[in-house]
Formats: structure tokens, C-alpha cells, sequence
């Protein structure tokens, strides 16, 4: 497995790959690896002949400089985990290297990225669409791997692809969990125990509003359920609820007319966790 800290030798990997016609996959992370970012090299590897990822922490998706700095990194555990998954080649570029002196452009999904988590994060997903744009034009992959764990990334990402012609398919990988349910993140490891074990209640409201789902509820009845399930856990800080159209994004209403996703977002001990499940009628 090769290690690239330059574009151009990253590109210089890469190219052996096309010319012998191999597909390439590409998965992004800001490493801390976990299961999670296995699942997505393990999705790449079953489609592609070649898998090259990246790690690299994006200072322009992150609003707080404090979060920047405390954001986990482990390069060398990193490293092993890819060289163990079969990955060919990592890019970890520094933060010149991605932004190079004097940078301006920017990518935007302006409707996308200012709805739901993009409110309360302000050019979040304008830095995400940014340094996507930027690792997919380095790599130019056939297929790019993204995890549905955090939904509206990859809806952005899909918007992106498509409104700018950009020739790669946008993959979307089921969200990895722990065996209680609790969703896979480089976050779950800032958990005290209680909060660890509380903050199983996210998948257990989205299993409860799936069965109600089931059973024909409407949207404002699948809203409260959730609402009191999480609020039912004194551990829990709830963030957020939204029931979107998939297909829009737009706050569904009504019966489920059309598949829709669910977004919960709590506060565990200070930890923000997301979960989501998508529903077809
Ligand atoms: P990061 O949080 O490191 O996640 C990298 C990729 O792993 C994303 O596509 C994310 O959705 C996926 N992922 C995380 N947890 C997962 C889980 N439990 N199951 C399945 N997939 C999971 O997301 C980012 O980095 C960044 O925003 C990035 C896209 C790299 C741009 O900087």
C-alpha cells in the first residue's frame, strides 16, 4: 500500500490502474478510523478493482477551531487498518496542499446545504462539497463511497455530482453499527459509560417509528414518537427531529405518501450523535 502526501504522486499511483482499464473506487475520511470507514473499503473493494482513500481533516467543515484541534487522529493505527482492508494507495495531504496560497473557489449546493444540520453549522456543507470536489478531481474515481450514517453529506454529494457533470457514481453504504444498535462514529469514543449506554435510545426511536410507520402512521404521529422516545432518556439532550422527502428534502407532512427519511440528533455528556433511517411507504 502506497502513501502519498502529494497530489501529483497520488495521481502518479493511480494512473497505472486506468491504463491497465481497472475501475477505481474512492473512499474520503478524516480518519479515526472504525468499522464504519471499513464498510465503505469493504462496499469499494466488492465493486471496483482498485481502492485508493484519503485522510485528511478538512479545516473548512469545521466552524469551531476548538473542535478542529480535538478532532481524534491516529495516522499509524489509520494506516494499518487500510493496509489490513487491501486499500492500494492513502493520500494524506496537508492542509497547503489542499488549499494551495491565494484559494477562492468554493462548491455550493445552496438550498442542500443550508437546510437541517447545515442551520445550526453554518458552512459546514459548503466546506464538505468544497474538499469533495477537490479529493474526487485528484482521484478521478470511477465510484466514490459515502456513508448513509450521515445522510444529508451524501445527498449533498449526490446534488453536487449530478449539478456539475462530474463523471463519478455516488455510492451510498448502510450506516455500521455496534451490536446494540448504537451507530458507529470517531464521537462514540468521547462517551462516558452511561452515556455510551444511554445513547442507544437514537436507534431504538428509529426502530419504534418504523414499526408505527408500518402500522400507517402519519408523519406528525411518527414526529412525536420519536420526540418522546428520545426525551424519555434523562441522559439524552434532544438536537433535532426532521422527517424529510427523500426525493425533495422538503419536511414531509401527512401519511407517508412517498419514501422519507428520519434525522434524530441528540447531545450525550456534551457529545453530538446523529442517526437516520429512510422509509419507503
Ligand atoms: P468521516 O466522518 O471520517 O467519514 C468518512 C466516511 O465514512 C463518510 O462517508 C461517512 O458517512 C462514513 N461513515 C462514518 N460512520 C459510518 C458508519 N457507522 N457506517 C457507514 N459509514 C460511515 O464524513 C467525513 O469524514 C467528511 O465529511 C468527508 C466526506 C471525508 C469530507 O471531509
Amino acid at each position: 500500500m502506497k502513501v502519498c502526501t502529494k497530489i501529483a504522486d497520488f495521481r502518479r499511483q493511480i494512473a497505472p490502474f486506468r491504463v491497465a482499464g481497472e475501475t477505481v473506487g474512492l473512499v474520503t475520511t478524516m480518519g479515526a478510523l472504525h468499522e464504519g470507514h471499513l464498510a465503505l473499503v469493504a462496499a469499494a473493494k466488492a465493486q471496483t478493482a482498485r481502492v485508493v482513500t484519503t485522510i485528511f481533516v478538512n479545516p473548512t467543515q469545521f466552524g469551531d477551531p476548538k473542535d478542529l484541534e480535538s478532532y481524534p487522529r491516529d495516522d499509524a493505527g489509520d494506516l494499518g487498518k487500510f493496509e489490513d482492508a487491501g486499500v492500494d494507495a492513502v493520500f494524506m495531504p496537508s492542509v497547503d496542499e489542499m488549499y494551495p496560497k491565494g484559494d477562492e473557489t468554493i462548491v455550493e449546493t445552496t438550498r442542500l446545504a443550508n437546510m437541517l444540520h447545515g442551520k445550526v453549522r453554518p458552512g459546514h456543507f459548503r466546506g464538505v462539497a468544497t474538499v469533495v470536489t477537490k479529493l474526487l478531481n485528484i482521484a478521478q474515481p470511477d465510484a466514490a463511497y459515502f456513508g448513509e450514517k450521515d445522510w444529508q453529506q451524501l445527498q449533498v454529494i449526490k446534488r453536487m455530482v449530478r449539478d456539475l457533470h462530474m463523471p463519478v457514481r455516488i455510492i451510498g453504504v448502510p450506516t455500521k453499527r455496534e451490536a446494540d444498535g448504537l451507530a458507529m462514529s470517531s464521537r462514540n469514543q468521547r462517551l462516558g459509560p452511561d452515556d455510551r449506554a444511554a445513547a442507544i435510545v437514537l436507534s431504538q426511536a428509529l426502530d419504534k417509528a418504523e414499526a408505527a410507520a408500518r402500522k400507517k402512521a402519519t408523519v406528525s404521529e411518527i414526529e412525536s414518537l420519536l420526540r418522546g422516545t428520545i426525551n424519555g432518556e434523562p441522559r439524552a439532550s434532544l438536537r433535532a427531529v426532521d422527517i424529510v422527502w427523500t426525493d425533495t428534502l422538503e419536511r414531509a407532512q401527512g401519511p407517508l405518501t412517498r419514501r422519507a427519511a428520519l434525522l434524530v440528533s441528540a447531545e450525550f455528556g456534551g457529545v453530538l450523535l446523529i442517526d437516520q433511517r429512510e422509509i419507503a411507504p
